[in-house]
């Protein structure tokens, strides 16, 4: 069934204690870490270290993670083009949701459609927001291939892979750029610290 509410029948309610407030509480100012790239080029691996970073300094953070949340909120989605549309839609509106709630978000998806991201950053609503493309050569991610599915992909057993038979449109502009196959892991996490500091 497909329920089609239109905006017009919608009134959101003017609640009072609001994101600057809840702000104040928390000391600190939301923001929307947003981490693309291959599978394998790392984006889970820097983002867990930047938690730690930011976590030791007394910042409330939460990592939204592809492969976590396709178990839950997005369960029902595959990897065609329409079903990563819809996936990266779903998180850029839970990432906004938290950074009103106050929190700093990692968000850590392939997200391969520059589309996807451009309406991502919208959906961020003026909040923080730091598109960081963790980039390793797709023969790189492909040797490392943490989870065994290039071998996968390559052997036909699954479709639709990133990098191999379905595209990857990197950022044209990223705030921040990190190449694992150069750069080691505390350098990249030196790097986005680098952006969220600046923007304080
Ligand atoms: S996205 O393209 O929709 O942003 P997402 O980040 O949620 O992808 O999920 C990617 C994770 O799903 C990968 O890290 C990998 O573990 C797993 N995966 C399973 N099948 C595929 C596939 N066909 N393409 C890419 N990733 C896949």
């Amino acid at each position: 069934m497909t329920l089609d509410v239109s905006a017009s029948q919608l009134q959101t309610h003017d609640f009072r204690v609001d994101c600057a407030l809840r702000s104040r509480l928390l000391r600190q100012m939301p923001a929307i870490l947003w981490f693309t790239g291959l599978s394998g080029a790392g984006k889970s691996t820097i983002a867990n270290s930047v938690e730690m970073r930011l976590h030791a300094s007394g910042r409330l953070t939460y990592i939204l993670d592809g492969d976590s949340v396709r178990l839950g909120l997005c369960k029902d989605l595959g990897f065609s083009d329409v079903d990563r549309h819809e996936n990266v839609r779903r998180v850029a509106e839970v990432a906004r949701l938290m950074a009103d709630a106050g929190m700093i978000v990692l968000v850590c998806f392939i997200s391969p459609f520059r589309a996807d991201r451009v309406i991502a950053r919208a959906t961020a609503a003026g909040h923080r927001f730091a598109e960081i493309h963790v980039h390793a050569p797709v023969e790189v991610a492909e040797a490392r291939d943490p989870k065994g599915l290039y071998r996968l992909a390559r052997s036909g057993v699954i479709q639709n892979f990133t990098g191999i038979d379905s595209p990857y449109e990197p950022p044209e502009s990223p705030d921040v750029f990190i190449g694992t196959a150069e750069m080691s892991i505390e350098d990249g996490v030196d790097e986005v610290l680098k952006w969220f500091e600046a923007q304080w």
